[in-house]
C-alpha cells in the first residue's frame, strides 16, 4: 500500500523543475541552417568582446541538467570540445546512441514524452532543466512544458534553416521579463510562458 492508497491520505505532488530555454536565432527565426550548419553564428559570436557570453555561462551554471535533443548533441560533438564540463546532461533519443567514453560519466541517453521526463525529472529533485534543440523544444511547448524562454537574435536573415518554434495545439501567451539590446548588435529577449 502507498502512501496514495491509505484512507484520508493525500497525494503529494512533487514540483517539476523549471524548465528553461536558451537559444540564438537569425533575425527570421532560425536556429541552424537546413544542414544543420552554424557558421553564421559562430561568426557573429567572433564578433564579440573578450568575455561577453551573453549570460551563457550564469544560465549553464544555474541549471541542475541539460536536457537536448540528439540533433543538438551531435552537433555539439562536431565541434571537437565538449563545452558542458561538469553539467549532467540528457540527450534526448530513441536510438541507441554510443557515447564518446570521456562522455559516459556525465551524458546518458533518454526517450519519453515531455511529460514523462519532466515527471521523472521533478522526481529526481531538479530545480531547473536547460531544454536544448528545435524539435526538443518545440515538442515541450506543446505539451505546455516550457516555463521560460531567453532569445538572443543575431542580425541575420538566413532565408532557410531549422525553426525554433513551430505547430502549438494552442496559443502561448508570454511575460515579457528583460530586453537587452547589446551594442553589437544582438538583442536578447527574456519570456516566462504563461502558465495555461
Ligand atoms: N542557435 C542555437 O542556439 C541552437 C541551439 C540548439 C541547437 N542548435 C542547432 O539546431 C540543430 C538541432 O536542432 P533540431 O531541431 O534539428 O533537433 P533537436 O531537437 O536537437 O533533436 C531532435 C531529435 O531529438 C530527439 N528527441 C526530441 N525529443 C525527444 C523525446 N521526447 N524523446 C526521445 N527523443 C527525442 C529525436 O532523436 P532521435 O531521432 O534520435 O530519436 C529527434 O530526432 C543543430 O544544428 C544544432 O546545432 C542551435
Amino acid at each position: 500500500m502507498t502512501t496514495q492508497d491509505k484512507p484520508g491520505a493525500r497525494a503529494v505532488k512533487i514540483p517539476r523543475p523549471r524548465i528553461a530555454v536558451f537559444a540564438a536565432t537569425s533575425l527570421d527565426g532560425h536556429i541552424a541552417r537546413p544542414d544543420g550548419g552554424l557558421d553564421w553564428l559562430e561568426a557573429a559570436n567572433a564578433r564579440l568582446p573578450p568575455g561577453e557570453d551573453c549570460g551563457f555561462r550564469a544560465f549553464l551554471d544555474g541549471a541542475d541538467l541539460l536536457a537536448m535533443g540528439r540533433a543538438s548533441f551531435e552537433a555539439v560533438l562536431g565541434l571537437g570540445r565538449w563545452p558542458y564540463e561538469g553539467k549532467p546532461v540528457e540527450v534526448l533519443s530513441r536510438q541507441a546512441l554510443v557515447l564518446p567514453r570521456a562522455l559516459r560519466e556525465s551524458v546518458s541517453v533518454v526517450a519519453g514524452e515531455p511529460a514523462e521526463l519532466a515527471a521523472r525529472w521533478a522526481a529526481q529533485g531538479l530545480r531547473r532543466v536547460y531544454l536544448d534543440g528545435g524539435q526538443t523544444v518545440q515538442r515541450f511547448l506543446a505539451a505546455g512544458l516550457v516555463d521560460e524562454i531567453t532569445l538572443t537574435i543575431v542580425p541575420v536573415l538566413l532565408g532557410a534553416g531549422r525553426p525554433l518554434f513551430g505547430a502549438l495545439p494552442r496559443e502561448l501567451a508570454l511575460v515579457p521579463l528583460e530586453t537587452r539590446s547589446y551594442g553589437f548588435g544582438f538583442v536578447q529577449l527574456r519570456y516566462a510562458v504563461q502558465p495555461g
